[in-house]
């Protein structure tokens, strides 16, 4: 018996939503579910028969919604968990820094690693890590609205590198297919941070990043602030 791992995709955001479980308990949580795939997930945790315990967000997502709320609506038991820095009501829990959750035999730990927003939380399971888009592989997230912060990034960054280098680094997003990295190689391959690269070079670089606002900022920021409950009726 060991960890039950589905990474999932949707491709309009290219959003990687992670459903881990322990396969004896049959305890599961799910990262990132995204509303446009909830059905597939819904599916997918009653075939594997899993009781899913939490509905965990890296961050308030700006460029797609979230289906934590039709989720915990379906999964009556299941808690929402979002880092203490998201301004959130629908949030069952405030995680903070070093917080520990349980799902059977697996441990969560949470990382607190603002920059791409303000309440950004990594979270490490074993060998894995999943960084929302703090870290993503050979790059990072943008830094230009919902509090971002290229300095605090930086120091996110800095704290995920600490973890043991053979660690799994699963991010977001990717927009070019990559599923999963490692420590040892965005320490030495990430395009913004990898190979040393001081505070000052980063700033500048992620402040260089010319990107338009995401398609759906003004309706994804406030649905995902209600966890996505706003949009229940829709399908
Ligand atoms: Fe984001």
């Amino acid at each position: 018996m060991s960890l039950i791992f589905r990474p999932l995709f949707e491709k309009v955001s290219s959003t990687y939503t992670y459903l881990l479980a322990d396969s004896k308990s049959k305890e599961a949580i799910i990262i990132d579910a995204v509303h446009e795939t909830k059905q597939r997930d819904i599916g997918l945790i009653e075939e594997l028969g899993l009781t899913l315990k939490y509905i965990i967000e890296t961050h308030v997502h700006a460029d797609h919604i979230t289906s934590s709320c039709p989720l915990k609506k379906k999964f009556s038991d299941a808690k929402i968990v979002l880092g203490e820095g998201n301004p959130v009501a629908c949030a069952d829990i405030l995680i903070k820094d070093g917080d520990n959750l349980t799902f059977g035999k697996y441990k969560i730990t949470a990382m607190s690693t603002p920059g791409h927003t303000d309440g950004c939380v990594s979270y490490v399971i074993g060998d894995k890590v999943f960084t929302g888009d703090a870290l993503l592989i050979r790059s990072c997230g943008r830094c230009d609205f919902q509090g971002g912060s290229a300095d605090k990034l930086f120091d996110s960054i800095q704290h995920l590198f600490t973890l043991a280098d053979e660690t799994a680094i699963y991010p977001a997003h990717d927009y070019g297919g990559r599923t999963v990295s490692s420590i040892w190689e965005e320490k030495a391959f990430n395009e913004m941070i990898g190979g040393g690269v001081d505070r000052a070079e980063f700033v500048s670089r992620v402040n260089a990043m010319d990107l338009s606002l995401p398609a759906k900022i003004h309706v994804a920021v406030p649905a995902n602030q209600v966890c996505g409950a706003n949009i229940i009726s829709n399908g």
